[in-house]
């Protein structure tokens, strides 16, 4: 399946001032939301359309609008949660499921802690975010806890990816679209983005 690689300057120069680890968490916060809102965007590009009759002030009218499509939105914890406030401001009636993962510092193996998804997930289709495609392991272990509920349409949205990532995911879940604002060059030994923006969750919420 496709990775949609963004090119948009918008969205290049606000990663340029998340990778800068002189920007603050207020900056890094903001930059995170706004990039999803503008990824958001392209995510949605495919959405079915459907044609309904209005008045407008001046005339009838054929319009388009969005068929009715139930999406869902699941950030994996805790860095996901930067980007969902973005998202919902173009999806507002989006409903969030949340999925609790983080990396063991040793084994870099994703480790499973909460998982709340909205009742009708299985009917829906799923965009997770992660700010960071690293190994792939906890985007692949998240694509695995949707499909086991049922869910057959997942878009999954990174702000970085490295190859590594991509490559898990391609092979994984080859049937899983990927959307990222870009690819970096490589994984170092600690299993971190190289040169990336270091440790999203934390930057997030200002924890280090
Ligand atoms: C980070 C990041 C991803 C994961 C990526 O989360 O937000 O979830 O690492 O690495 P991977 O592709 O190798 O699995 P982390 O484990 O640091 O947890 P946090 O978001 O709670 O800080
Ligand atoms: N998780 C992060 O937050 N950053 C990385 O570079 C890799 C995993």
């Amino acid at each position: 399946m496709a990775v949609h690689e963004m090119d948009h300057p918008l969205i290049l120069h606000k990663l340029s001032l998340m990778r800068d680890k002189q920007t603050g968490v207020k900056e890094f916060r903001e930059a995170t939301r706004e990039i999803a809102m503008l990824m958001c965007y392209e995510a949605t590009r495919d959405l079915p359309l459907k044609t309904i009759e209005i008045e407008t002030p001046v005339a009838h009218a054929r319009v388009r609008v969005i068929s009715g499509k139930k999406i869902a939105i699941v950030p994996i914890l805790r860095a996901g949660l930067g980007m969902v406030d973005g998202m919902l401001e173009l999806i507002p009636t989006a409903k969030v499921g949340h999925l609790g993962m983080y990396r063991d510092p040793d084994t870099l193996k994703p480790v499973s802690y909460y998982c709340k998804m909205p009742q009708d997930i299985a009917e829906r289709d799923c965009l997770i975010v992660d700010p960071m495609l690293a190994t792939g392991g906890s985007s692949a272990a998240g694509i695995q806890v949707l499909k086991d509920m049922g869910v057959k349409h997942i878009k999954l949205m990174c702000l970085l990816a490295a190859p590594e990532g991509l490559a898990l995911i391609q092979q994984e879940h080859p049937d899983v679209e990927i959307f990222v604002a870009a690819v970096d060059e490589r994984l170092n030994d600690h299993g971190y983005i190289v040169p990336g923006l270091g440790d999203a969750g934390d930057r997030i919420f200002g924890t280090k």
